[in-house]
C-alpha cells in the first residue's frame, strides 16, 4: 500500500500530440491552438503540443509549425515536440516553431520501430546522436522515450535488460529525460514496480516519465504502482484520447481528468484545475465527432451531487 502521498505528481498533457495523431477527422489548426491555449491555463507545467514527423506518416499533425507559432505560451509551461529524426529537430527548433523540449522516440522492439519509424533501432540511435550534436549549446531540453517498454503488439514481452540498455544508451548520448512508454497498454502493476525501481537507480525521479495507455483497463493501477515505486511524472491525455497508428489495437492514453480525480480523492497534489479539464473534455465530442473514453466527464466528480428524488 502507498503510505506517503505527500509528494506531488506531475502530469504532462499529451492530448495535442498523442491524442490527435490518431484522429481520423482533421482538426483545424485554430482549434488545436485553442485547445492548447486552454490547457495552458489548467495548471500543467508540461504540454506535448505536437510532433514534427513525416506528414505522410501522421497527416493529422502536419501543421506543427503553425500550431507552435500560434499558441499563447504561458510562463512556466514547457512546450514539448515529439520528433523521430534530425529533420524533425530542425523543424521543431526553427523560428517557425521554437519548441522548448524535444521528445525523441524509439521503440524497445525492433518490429515496432520498423513499423512506426521505418528504421531499425540502431538507425534511430544514430539519428539521436545527430540531434544531440545539432542542439549542442542551445537551451532546448532533450527527452528520450522508449516505446513498447512493457510489451510489443508484434513481439510480446520485452526483456527488461534491453530497456535498461536503452536508458544507458540515451544517457551516454547526453539525453537527460527518459520516458518509459506502454504503447498498447500491456503493462501490469508488478512489472511496473520492478522496472521503475530498476530505472530509478540510473535516472532521477525528476527526469523520469511514465506513459501509460489504458488499452486493457490497467492504466491508473499502473500509475499507482509507479508512484509507489518512486516515479513522479506521468503523461496523460484529455478525454483519454490517443494511440499509435502503427501499433495494431492501440487505444487511448490514461485520461487526464480521471488521473487528476484519482489524485484529488487520495490526496496527491497535482496543481491541476479539474473543473476546467472537465469543461474542456466535454467539448471533445463536438470537436472530434465521437464519444471519448474518459469516465469522469460522464460521471462527474464525487462532489457533483444530484438533487434528492422527491
Ligand atoms: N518531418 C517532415 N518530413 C520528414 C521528416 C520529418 N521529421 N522526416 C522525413 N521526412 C520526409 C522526407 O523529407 C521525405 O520527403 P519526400 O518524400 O518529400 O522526399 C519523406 O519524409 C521520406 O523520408 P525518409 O527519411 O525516407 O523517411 P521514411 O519514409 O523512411 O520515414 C520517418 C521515416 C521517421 C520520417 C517516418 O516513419 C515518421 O515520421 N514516423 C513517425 C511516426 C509517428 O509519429 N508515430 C507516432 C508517434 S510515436
Ligand atoms: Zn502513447
Amino acid at each position: 500500500m502507498i503510505t506517503d502521498f505527500s509528494e506531488a505528481l506531475i502530469v504532462q498533457e499529451v492530448s495535442p500530440r498523442d491524442g490527435l495523431q490518431i484522429e481520423p477527422t482533421w482538426v483545424e489548426t485554430v482549434d488545436k491552438i485553442a485547445l492548447i491555449d486552454q490547457l495552458s491555463l489548467a495548471g500543467f507545467s508540461r504540454i506535448e503540443a505536437g510532433s514534427f514527423v513525416s506528414p505522410k506518416a501522421i497527416p493529422a499533425l502536419r501543421d506543427g509549425e503553425q500550431v507552435f507559432k500560434g499558441i499563447a505560451r504561458q510562463p512556466g509551461v514547457i512546450y514539448v515536440a515529439l520528433i523521430p529524426n534530425l529533420k524533425g529537430a530542425q523543424r521543431a527548433l526553427a523560428a517557425e516553431a521554437e519548441a522548448d523540449e524535444l521528445n525523441l522516440v524509439m521503440s524497445a522492439s525492433q518490429t515496432h520501430n520498423l513499423a512506426n519509424m521505418r528504421m531499425r533501432c540502431e538507425a534511430s540511435l544514430a539519428a539521436f546522436g545527430e540531434i544531440v550534436q545539432y542542439v549542442d549549446g542551445s537551451r532546448v531540453r532533450l527527452n528520450g522515450s522508449i516505446a513498447t517498454t512493457f510489451g510489443c503488439p508484434f513481439e510480446g514481452k520485452i526483456d527488461e535488460d534491453r530497456v535498461l540498455q536503452i536508458v544507458e544508451a540515451y544517457q551516454e548520448l547526453g539525453i537527460q529525460g527518459i520516458t518509459l512508454a506502454d504503447t498498447t497498454g500491456m503493462a501490469n502493476p508488478r512489472q511496473v514496480d520492478r522496472l521503475v525501481r530498476r530505472v530509478l537507480q540510473r535516472v532521477s525521479p525528476a527526469d523520469l516519465t511514465l506513459h501509460f495507455h489504458n488499452t486493457r483497463g490497467l492504466g491508473l493501477c499502473n500509475v499507482l504502482a509507479a508512484y509507489e515505486a518512486g516515479a513522479r511524472r506521468f503523461d496523460a491525455a484529455l478525454g483519454g484520447l490517443g494511440g499509435c497508428p502503427f501499433a495494431p489495437g492501440a487505444s487511448g492514453n490514461i485520461c487526464t481528468e480521471d488521473l487528476v480525480n484519482l489524485c484529488d480523492e487520495i490526496g496527491i497534489h497535482t496543481g491541476i484545475d479539474l473543473p476546467l479539464l472537465l469543461k474542456l473534455s466535454r467539448g471533445l465530442p463536438a470537436l472530434l465527432g465521437h464519444e471519448v473514453p474518459g469516465q469522469l466527464a460522464k460521471a462527474g466528480r464525487n462532489c457533483d451531487l444530484h438533487p434528492t428524488p422527491s
